[in-house]
């Protein structure tokens, strides 16, 4: 229990977070905003596999099965008890209703027990705070403000810009006080006094954003379309990782896929088009059909590594692969960087899912280099959904003393701007 002997001595404000917008039970437990002490995460992948993405009855389902075990694993990790908590922040939007509601309403019984606040979060804002979190465990100077941020997984494909909060409304809508506003995560995120012990009302961590929408796609997600093209392709699911792996081995200039073509809002997205685009190519050459059948057979023996699939893939298919990484790659660094630079952000945060893209990854970094922006992602576990970018995001409403009461309700499609 020497952890807990800790943080009951520096009053750093425990927060537990609890996510449950889609395929993931996730609960965390974080300290002073800022310090992760435990994240877990309940991945539903097994049971949306062979329905080739999240099916909603059985999200809420899955959601209801998982819960209690979940925030119990975070709390022991964490080794702390449900009394050491200062606050339970849960997602209160967007996302799967259903799903959405198992969280919330476990949240809302737990904080009514305990008789400790109840702090509703937007996930993207959440995804946003990711960045935070990461620059803080790994020490880094935390990410200049304002920031363009491109949140992109299966869910989402957006780009907002992040400020420090002025102190008027916020992202959630409610007024708050301005006394805490114009705070991002820098130096005074740190103890307040040599001894480490923060006065309650110290904005440590307390980094309130307010945000404003430059553009977001405007059909499928980015992490929508790779999961579509892998289900023609007959790679499993979701389809991400396992083509971010084959797109190393084959061509990325064999297939020329054309931008797509859109009026109006230069930062918009479209990844419909290109999804069709694989699936007329497909059409072309039925020579490729064969070694579709046969990865199919071998999704049905439980074969899904990239090293098992490759096996499986002739080089024009790798083509496809390495082609449609690149499009897609490729319109995302472009739209977000030319939204940087054309709005005066000065540094580049990507969250979500697909952030984990090798290639993107290296794309943004060379490009920021090029254009003088510095670029920032979470680690893996950070950038998937997880809880701890919860309860991160909930501190600083925690501290603002925005919290919830028995009407919180999911919020499907809550916007964060
Ligand atoms: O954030 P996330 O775990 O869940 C939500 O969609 O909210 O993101 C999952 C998505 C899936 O579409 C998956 O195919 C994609 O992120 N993804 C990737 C990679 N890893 C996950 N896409 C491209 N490259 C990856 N390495
Ligand atoms: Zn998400």
């Amino acid at each position: 229990m020497e952890i807990r002997a800790i943080l009951l001595t520096t009053q750093r404000k425990i927060i537990l977070g609890i996510e449950s917008s889609c395929d993931e039970t996730a609960a965390a437990v974080v300290s002073g905003g800022d310090t992760i002490l435990s994240s877990i995460v309940a991945s539903q992948i097994a049971i949306h596999r062979k329905y080739g993405g999240v099916v909603p009855e059985l999200a809420s389902r899955e959601h209801l099965r998982q819960i209690v075990p979940v925030v119990r694993e975070a709390l022991e990790q964490a080794g702390i008890t449900l009394q050491d908590l200062d606050a339970v922040a849960v997602t209160r939007g967007p996302g799967l209703v259903g799903a959405l509601l198992v969280g919330i309403t476990y949240g809302k019984v737990l904080a009514k027990a305990l008789g400790k606040p109840l702090i509703g979060v937007n996930h993207l804002e959440g995804h946003v705070h990711a960045v935070f979190l990461e620059a803080h465990a790994a020490k880094l100077t935390p990410p200049e403000l304002p920031a363009a941020c491109l949140i992109v997984s299966g869910g989402h494909t957006v780009i907002y810009s992040v400020k420090s909060d002025q102190g008027s409304a916020d992202s959630n809508g409610a007024a708050r006080p301005a006394s805490l506003g114009g705070r991002s995560f820098s130096s005074d995120i740190k103890p307040a006094s040599s001894a480490g012990v923060l006065s309650p009302e110290a904005p440590n961590g307390a980094a309130h954003f307010s945000y404003e929408r430059l553009g977001g796609t405007r059909d499928d997600a980015a992490g929508e379309a790779y999961d579509k093209v892998a289900r023609l392709l007959a790679l499993g699911y979701p389809g991400g990782p396992v083509m971010d792996q084959l797109a190393q081995h084959g061509n990325p200039r064999a297939i020329r896929f054309g931008e797509p073509k859109m009026k109006g809002n230069v930062y918009d997205f479209s990844f419909s088009g290109i999804k069709t685009a694989v699936l007329y190519h497909l059409k072309r050459h039925p020579e490729l059909q064969p070694e579709i059948d046969a990865r199919k057979e071998a999704l049905a023996r439980g074969e899904r590594s990239a090293d098992a699939l490759r096996k499986l893939a002739s080089a024009a298919t790798l083509d496809l692969i390495a082609s449609f990484q690149r499009a897609v790659v490729d319109d995302l660094v472009a739209r977000t960087i030319a939204a940087a630079q054309q709005n005066n952000l000065r540094s580049i945060l990507v969250s979500g899912g697909v952030a984990a893209n090798r290639e993107l990854r290296a794309s943004f970094e060379a490009e920021a280099k090029r254009h003088n922006l510095a670029v920032f992602f979470p680690s893996r576990a950070l950038s998937t959904d997880n809880a701890a970018m919860i309860a991160a995001a909930g501190y600083p409403r925690f501290v603002a003393g925005q919290h919830e009461d028995a009407t919180l309700n999911a919020e499907p499609n809550l916007p964060l701007a």
